[in-house]
Order: structure tokens, then sequence, then C-alpha cells
């Protein structure tokens, strides 16, 4: 809850400047959260006539239209995926620019695809990762590329997201949703308040000096689809759809889908939530959902242009 949020976080020093690159779903909420803190936000996107684009950031034009944007700016934080080559869409064309500011944080949306299979274990970033798929491949290169800069950057690991209007909930309303039954497997997932609160929360504590390199953000309990399906459809008041085993339901999905499926891991959030004392808003998809429910009708379609 946005409100929840703002009242737990330590408002942001005086002349804060913040830069988004990527205002999407997650970039948008991080925004909004940040300058009720009194932050100055300014957000990208591909095309400037896009809702919640404060500039025009494309990665293929190779340039901002005014680096005057650039002036003042404290923490950047980049929401955008690797190219199809593998290069960083955001350091290839500003990493010099951001070498000769000052900047105080730097944060990385990454994956914890990066982590690959884990046939079901837990894993920690002291786990080395051992990305399979070449999306994740690339991930793990962009996350070497922040690191080389020698900015103070902080990685963030996210497993699934979701929040109002990207939700189970939002999947059956527009009756794009599957039951597929696989035995063992389990995702994680993190509410789009919690990145924000985290986010937030890390930024404090890495001007006291506390700046792990890699922090995944997750909540406290992986689980199946299905179990995650039963409880949004409670909440719908709706039923759950047949259940496919997933050796049938995998002949008909892309590959995209096929490939979440082939990968089985629980992200542990001890760094986040023990070692930086991060006290999760949303500890699992019941109480995300239910937020979810609270808020799909007036947010739903705020940033989906
Ligand atoms: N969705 C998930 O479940 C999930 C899970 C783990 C990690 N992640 C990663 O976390 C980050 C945020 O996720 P999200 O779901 O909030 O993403 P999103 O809504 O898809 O937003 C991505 C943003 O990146 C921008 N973008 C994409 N390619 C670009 C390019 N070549 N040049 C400039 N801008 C570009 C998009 O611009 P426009 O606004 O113009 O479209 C958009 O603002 C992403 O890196 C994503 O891959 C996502």
């Amino acid at each position: 809850m946005l409100d929840d949020v703002v009242k737990r976080s330590i408002p942001f020093p005086k002349d804060s400047k913040i830069l988004i690159f990527g205002g999407g779903f997650t970039g948008q909420h991080i925004a909004e959260i940040a300058r009720s803190l009194g932050a100055e936000v300014l957000c990208s996107r591909r095309n400037l006539e896009s809702k919640g684009a404060d500039f025009e950031y494309d990665s293929n034009k190779k340039f901002i239209k005014s680096k005057k944007i650039l002036n003042g700016v404290t923490h950047v934080i980049s929401c955008i995926p690797p190219l199809p080559n593998g290069e960083d869409p955001v350091l290839i064309n500003l990493g010099k620019e951001f070498l000769e500011m000052s900047l105080k944080w730097v944060g990385y949306l990454s994956t914890t695809g990066v982590y690959g299979d884990c046939q079901g274990n837990w894993v920690s970033e002291n786990d080395t990762p051992r990305p399979k798929q070449l999306r994740s491949i690339r991930r793990l290169a962009c996350e070497q590329a922040w690191e080389d800069t020698g900015l103070p950057i902080q990685i963030l690991r996210l497993p699934g997201i979701y929040g109002p209007g990207r939700s189970t909930l939002d999947a059956y309303k527009k009756k794009s949703i599957k039951a597929v039954d696989k035995a063992g497997q389990v995702f994680s997932r993190i509410h789009i308040d919690d990145i924000a609160g985290a986010i937030i929360h890390l930024i404090n504590l890495y001007a006291q000096g506390k700046c792990p390199k890699i922090i995944n953000l997750a909540d406290n309990l992986p689980a199946s689809n299905l179990e995650v399906m039963e409880y949004a459809a409670n909440l719908l008041g709706t039923e759950l759809p047949l259940i496919e085993p997933f050796e049938i339901a995998s002949q008909e999905m892309s590959p995209m889908a096929l490939s979440f499926w082939l990968e089985n891991r629980k992200i542990s959030n001890k760094i986040l939530c023990k070692s930086m004392g991060y006290s999760l808003i949303h500890p699992d998809y019941k109480s995300g959902l239910k937020d979810c429910l609270l808020k799909t009708t007036e947010q739903k379609t705020k940033y989906s242009n």
C-alpha cells in the first residue's frame, strides 16, 4: 500500500534527485513513492507520449535529448532489461556520464533467473549463479557490467513481480489463466510495494555504510502457481479452471513460458530481511493479492499504454 510504504520510510534528504530508466510497471511505482518521500524523480520511457514519461530514453537512439536532466542527480535506478546482444541498454550510452556525476547510490533491477535451475532448493546471494537461459546469461553479463563501473551499485535480484493491475487476479479477469500442475514446482514472488519499500530502506542503509553488492528481493513464501490461483479464485468468488498436467500444458506453451517452468528454486530473502532488517509489507502472496484486489480497479490501466 502506497501510504504504508511512505509512512514507514525515512524521507529522502533535501536535494535528492532520482533518475529512473524504464518507467514501466515497477519504475513508476518506485517513482510515486520516492516523490511522496520528498525526492525529485524523473522517469524515462521510450516514447515521451507514454504515461508517466518525464524524459525520453530509448537505447537504440543512443542519446537522451537533453543532458541537462543529469544535473544534480544523486541516485539512478535502472529497470530496463538487457539488449538482445547482452549489452546493458543504459550503460552503453551513459556509463561515462555517470562516472562524472556525484552519485550516492545506483540500483540495477536484475532477476533471480541468473541462479538457473536449483531443483526446488533455496538459493541465496552466496550461491554461484548458473544461468541456463540465454536471457539470464545476458542478465548476468549486465550485472557484471554495472559492477565493473565502480559506481556505488546495488544489484537487486527479483523473482516474479506482481501488484495491482498485474497479478493472478488480472489473469482471471482477462481469461488468460491456465491451471498447470507440475509436482514440486514453486515460484518466488515480490509485490511492487516491497520492491519500492526495500529500495528506499537499502538507500538509507547504504548511506550508513551498509552496502552489500547483491540482494534478493523476494517474499517469504515461494508457492506453486496452483496455490496462488486457488487463493485468487476464492478472493474473486470464482472457480479454478480445469487443471492440466504440465506434460500436456507444456505442448502449447510459448518458449518463454516454458522456460520459466523448466527452472525451480526458492529465493532466500535473509540478507534483505535479517541482515538489512527490512520488514516485508506483503510477506506472502495472500497479503499481496488482498492488496491487489483492493487497488486493481483504480490502478489497473494507469501505466499500461
Ligand atoms: N516482470 C517480472 O516479473 C520481472 C521479474 C524479474 C525481473 N524483472 C526485471 O525487472 C525490471 C522491471 O520489470 P518491470 O516488469 O517493471 O518492467 P516493464 O514494466 O516491462 O518496464 C520495462 C521498462 O524498460 C523500458 N525499456 C525496455 N527496453 C528499452 C530500451 N531498449 N531502451 C530504453 N528503455 C527500454 C520500457 O520502456 P517503455 O516504458 O517505453 O515500454 C519500460 O519502461 C526489468 O528489467 C525486468 O526485466 C521483471
